[in-house]
């Protein structure tokens, strides 16, 4: 039983819906515990070859939980990192879509950009207003926000702690699709849908692949992805992929 995320599958999607309305979703050590735990079931379960994460139309998530962390003295949160247990997601071999509605702030945005991609409702806004409260980004904000937008936008963002809305969200590359709000997560279940009928070999690969352009220099993640893709070749599905297409039928990926 979870206190904090609901937890469903469709078809072969599994979704973790965020789910403290109280505080807009706000993430503490036990969101951090069950949505972890939740994507290493997903991730375990065969039969699910995609994964989505979402909250409410009000809410991806408002950040990291201030009323929490209000509390904490410096020895507590260097003790043992708190938020240690967030790179677990990063493990994730499947692929994960955050389904963005409402607010995306601090911790919230850093879990979105956790995720392989981003959708976002018309509705979103996102930001990382923890300059606001004598503090900085803790779980990736200045790094991937950096990376995923260039270093004037991500300075913009991170010192002025303003919010943006989800156009300006897409015109900077933050976010991938921006869709209906109430569409939103029903268009995100059937990409994850689509995602997860292909080889989950393959998709592993390609997470792996372009994640390198985000830690190795190019030449490194070029030779990165060059191993993954020859060792495609050793795959039953890649060979059903390809022999799908010669013979004009849909591909029935064993390994999905
Ligand atoms: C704890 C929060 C919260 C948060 C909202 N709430 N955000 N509680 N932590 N991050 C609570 C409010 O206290 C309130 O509860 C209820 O949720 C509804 O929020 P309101 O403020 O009344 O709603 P609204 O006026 O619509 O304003 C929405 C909002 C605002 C603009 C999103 O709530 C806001 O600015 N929240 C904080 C955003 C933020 O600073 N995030 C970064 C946190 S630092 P009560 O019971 O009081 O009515 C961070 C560091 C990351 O994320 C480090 C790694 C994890």
């Amino acid at each position: 039983m979870t206190e904090t995320i609901r937890i469903e599958t469709r078809g072969s999607v599994g979704l973790i819906t965020l789910d403290r309305p109280e505080a807009l979703n706000a993430l503490n050590d036990a969101v951090m515990r069950e949505v972890v735990a939740a994507a290493e079931t997903f991730e375990a379960d065969a039969s699910v070859g995609a994964i989505v994460i979402t909250g409410s139309d009000k809410a991806f998530a408002a950040g990291a939980d201030i009323k929490a962390m209000a509390a904490l003295t410096y020895t507590d949160v260097s003790a043992d990192d708190p938020l240690a247990d967030w790179d677990r997601l990063l493990a994730i071999r499947i692929p994960v879509i955050a389904a963005v509605s409402g607010y995306a702030l601090g911790g919230g945005c850093e879990l979105a950009m956790m995720c392989d991609t981003v959708f976002a409702s018309e509705t979103a806004k996102f930001g990382q207003p923890e300059i606001l409260l004598g503090i900085i980004p803790g779980i990736g904000g200045t790094q991937r926000l950096t990376r995923a937008v260039g270093k004037a936008v991500a300075m913009d963002l991170v010192l002025t702690g303003r919010t943006i809305d989800a156009d300006e969200a897409l015109r900077i590359g933050l976010v991938a699709r921006v869709l209906p709000a109430d569409s939103l997560l029903e268009e995100t279940i059937a990409v994850a849908e689509q995602i997860a009928q292909r080889s989950r070999l393959a998709n592993a690969a390609a997470k792996r692949a372009v994640n390198a352009a985000f830690e190795l220099p190019l030449v490194d993640g070029l030779a990165a992805e060059r191993a993954e893709f020859l060792d495609l070749f050793a795959t039953e599905d890649r060979a059903e992929g390809m022999a799908a297409f010669i013979e004009k039928r849909p591909a029935n990926f064993r390994h999905r």
